[in-house]
Order: C-alpha cells, then structure tokens, then sequence
C-alpha cells in the first residue's frame, strides 16, 4: 500500500523518533508500504517520519535491493564526499550536502535480528540522510547559504 509522504513543514518531521521495542507483524507490514511508497515516489530511502509515524525504522535501496534497519545506529563513520541530495519530504529542492564517505551501521533486521552493515557512496548518504529524519534532522538544515540549492540537479 502506498502511503502519503509528508511533507516539510509538518512538525512530524522535526519529532525525535522513538525506538521500536520488537519487530511485529505490524513493523513489517509497515515497512513493506514505505518500501512500496519509496519506490512509487522514485526515491532511495525513507524513514517513519515521512510517512506521520515517529518511529525508528527506516527502509533504503540504492538500486541493490531493499534494506530495511529497526532502531539503527551509525557505529562509525570515514572520509568525507560532497553531493548532491534530495528529501521526498522536500519536493523540487536539491542541494550539495557534504556527508561522511563511508559509515558502519547496526539496527535489526525484519527478523528481529542485529545486523551490522558497512556502505559508501549512495548507500553511505542515504544511511546518514534516513537516520537524521529519525532525530528530526533535515538536508536542508546542512546548508549554509540557500544559493547553493540547485532545483536542475537531481
Ligand atoms: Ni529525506
């Protein structure tokens, strides 16, 4: 089912999301819609908070499939890479982010299982991207000077 996304300024957005005590039934359905919305919309990531639930759990695909974190956590974080980046919270708005080059991350699984995984490029943007939503952080707030917003750049 897909869901509606929510938009900026919708205070949802700037809540800390809470963590998830288990995986239920109803998590994994949950999951499963933002996996469909984020696909139906053309995005790489979506966390609770877009869709007006404030909760820790965020769904990605960089174009290797879909990854689905619970309660996710940046272990550790490398290097440094500026791009460009966009928010389906923040329609027609994109802008140069400057975000860790690779970044280690732990969260559960669907399975309620703990997972450690390790991204760079894409994947590694989008890790720090979804897991910023969940403590009410948005790309935008990163940017110093709004003229370095480029609505041609997707
Ligand atoms: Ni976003």
């Amino acid at each position: 089912m897909i869901l509606p996304v929510v938009t900026h300024p919708h205070p949802v957005l700037r809540q800390k999301a809470q963590p998830l005590k288990k995986v239920t039934k109803r998590i994994k359905k949950l999951a499963q819609n933002m996996l469909e919305t984020m696909y139906a919309a053309d995005g790489v990531g979506l966390a609770g908070p877009q869709v007006g639930v404030a909760k820790r759990i965020i769904v990605l695909d960089v174009g290797k499939g879909p990854l689905v974190l619970v309660n996710p956590q940046i272990l550790g974080k490398s290097g440094q890479e500026r791009d460009v980046e966009g928010c389906l919270s923040i329609p027609g708005r994109n802008a140069y982010v400057t975000r860790a080059a690779k970044v280690k991350v732990t969260g559960l699984d669907l399975d309620g299982r703990q997972v450690v995984l390790e991204g760079d490029g894409l994947l590694a943007r989008a890790f720090q991207h979804e897991i910023d939503h969940l403590d009410g952080i948005l790309f935008i707030d990163y940017l110093e000077d709004s003229s370095n917003c480029s609505p041609d750049v997707n």
